[in-house]
């Protein structure tokens, strides 16, 4: 695996690539962003993992200077998943004084809502890297199943030519979905959170017996305070999303009710 630092030698080094895989991410990798490293190695000849924890995402009441980062363990968990090459960019690289533009999804949902700003620094950062990378494929999870959604409308409204594909969530054995806010729990915090897978497969339970999901979900929450809790329906496919605050952590989650994101 070659670790690539610039636009211009990820550019040379993709000549001549064949079936160009993309995992765009913001590295502390745990077994979520593996599952997406193997996905993409299954189907492609070259496999490019970015790592940049990308400023343009975080409000600044956020977590930026304290998202963790450990290169150096990245860069060796990618290296033993098959990943070809770990594109770093640098922020003065991407964002270079006087940057200027911006892509704006309309359509944001609850998520969106909740994160002033959010979407737009996603949406803008995954197509410079579509962009810098030329992929056939690139790879996301349903983890972040709102961010999903708006790069699949992104790359419609857009006419990106490239296929995204969603993997499922991983999740700690106990439910909870592997996340590298996880990182921040305490244990106590650790425990509570379990409430929010919990109180989505109440959702669930509740949708396959006609009753309001979102209901169900709220009144299983178990204390924890819900950003929101939210039924999203794209092109048919209903997912139940939530995002709850444990102590300072902010989590989100979700299961698909109807249909299936792929
Ligand atoms: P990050 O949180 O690092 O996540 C990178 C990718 O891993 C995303 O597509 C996310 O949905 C997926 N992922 C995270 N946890 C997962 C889990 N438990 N199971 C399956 N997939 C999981 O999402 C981002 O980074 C950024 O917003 C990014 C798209 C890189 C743009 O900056």
């Amino acid at each position: 695996m070659k670790t690539l630092r610039t636009i211009a030698t990820v550019r040379q080094s993709l000549a001549g690539r064949g079936r160009v895989g993309l995992v765009p991410t913001m590295g502390a990798f745990h077994e979520g962003h593996l599952a997406l490293f193997r996905a993409a190695r299954e189907e492609c000849e070259t496999v490019v993992v970015s790592l940049f924890v990308n400023p343009a995402q975080f409000a600044a009441n956020e977590d930026l200077s304290r998202y963790p980062r450990d290169e150096t363990r990245d860069a060796e968990l990618a290296e033993e998943a098959g990943v070809d090459i770990l594109l770093v960019p640098s922020a003065e690289e991407m964002y270079p004084d006087g940057y200027a533009t911006w892509v704006d999804v309309e359509e944001i949902g609850a998520e969106g809502a909740a994160r002033p700003g959010h979407f737009r620094g996603v949406a803008t950062v995954c197509l410079k890297l579509f962009n810098i990378v030329q992929p056939q494929v690139a790879y996301f999870g349903q983890k972040d199943a709102q961010q999903a959604v708006l790069l699949l409308r992104m790359i419609r409204d857009l006419n990106v030519d490239l296929d995204l594909r969603i993997v499922p969530t991983v999740r700690d054995v106990d439910g909870l979905a592997l996340s590298s806010r996880n990182a921040y729990l305490s244990e106590r915090e650790r425990r509570q959170a379990l409430a929010l897978p919990r109180a989505l497969e109440a959702g669930r339970a509740a949708n396959v017996e006609d009753s309001d999901p979102v209901a169900a979900v709220r009144g299983a929450l178990n204390g924890l305070e819900p950003d929101y809790v939210e039924l999203l329906d794209l092109d048919g496919i209903k997912i139940l999303a939530a995002a709850a605050r444990v102590g300072s952590t902010r989590l989100i989650d979700n299961v698909v009710l109807e249909g299936d994101l792929k």
